[in-house]
């Protein structure tokens, strides 16, 4: 059936991701995973350092890494870590929503109260030799990782990795897809203290081993971003209706 004007504005409203050109010329990859990045601040990173004790619960067995220890974050500290990232991880909802709807949907803080709900959060404490196989992490929309502490002289490890065609040692990979012409099918990220990466929960990634004698040391969450209705009056509404409202003012 044909609909009239006015109903084809509607529906391509509420379909939020029709492609609309904004210039003569545009070259856009509509297709990927996103992933966010932050550098955490160094008295962020001293006090997570800090709040790690051996004594902390075992998580290893809910884990893949092949690695010394893994050991999960207290409630206090899941909370601790959810404020001190939960501005950045609103602009990382923010740009996933602008892109998964090609610009035409975004966050309203106006009309929804935003949380972050940790599901777990733990230290990874990898020393040489040691490594972390393909993975995905279940049961939460997101996954992040941060850099806490590197074996002293792996920057003369990594000076050597890096004469070689393809350096990988201690570094993360994600991986996506399959390869093909012009389509990235993965990336690699050097951990540096301080970095901080987000990305979707089922996003394939592992570690590489390394030699370099020590710890590195990081930290993963696993979390999910809810919205609900600041008025708790309102009717619970359709999908189509919260898209529509959610929809960037033109
Ligand atoms: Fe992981």
């Amino acid at each position: 059936m044909l609909l009239n004007k006015t109903e084809n504005e509607v529906k391509e409203k509420i379909m939020a991701n029709i492609y609309t050109p904004k210039d003569e010329e545009e070259i856009f990859a509509p297709f990927s995973p996103i992933i966010g990045y932050k550098k955490m601040s160094p008295s962020f990173v001293e006090k997570l350092n800090n709040s790690m004790d051996e004594k902390m619960e075992d998580w290893s067995p809910n884990l893949v890494g092949k690695v010394t220890q893994e050991l999960k974050f207290t409630k206090e500290l899941d909370k601790i870590w959810a404020t001190e990232m939960g501005s950045f991880l609103m602009k990382y909802q923010s740009h996933a929503e602008l892109y998964t709807s090609l610009g035409k949907r975004n966050i309203q803080p106006d009309i929804f109260d935003y949380r972050v709900d940790v599901t777990s959060g733990w230290f990874v404490r990898q020393f040489e030799n040691e490594y972390n196989p393909i993975h995905v992490h279940l049961g939460s929309m997101l996954s992040c990782v941060g850099y806490l502490k590197l074996p002293d002289g792996i920057d003369e490890e990594w000076d050597e990795d890096y004469k070689d065609h393809h350096p990988a040692n201690g570094h993360i990979q994600f991986v996506y897809g399959h390869a093909a012409n012009h389509t990235g099918s993965n990336c690699l990220m050097k951990p540096q203290v301080g970095d901080f990466y987000v990305f979707p929960a089922h996003l394939h990634h592992l570690v590489y081993p390394f030699k370099t004698k020590g710890e590195r040391r990081s930290f993963s969450v696993n979390f999910t971003i809810s919205a609900t209705y600041k008025d708790q009056t309102q009717e619970a509404k359709s999908y189509a209706e919260q898209e529509k409202e959610m929809e960037v003012a033109k």
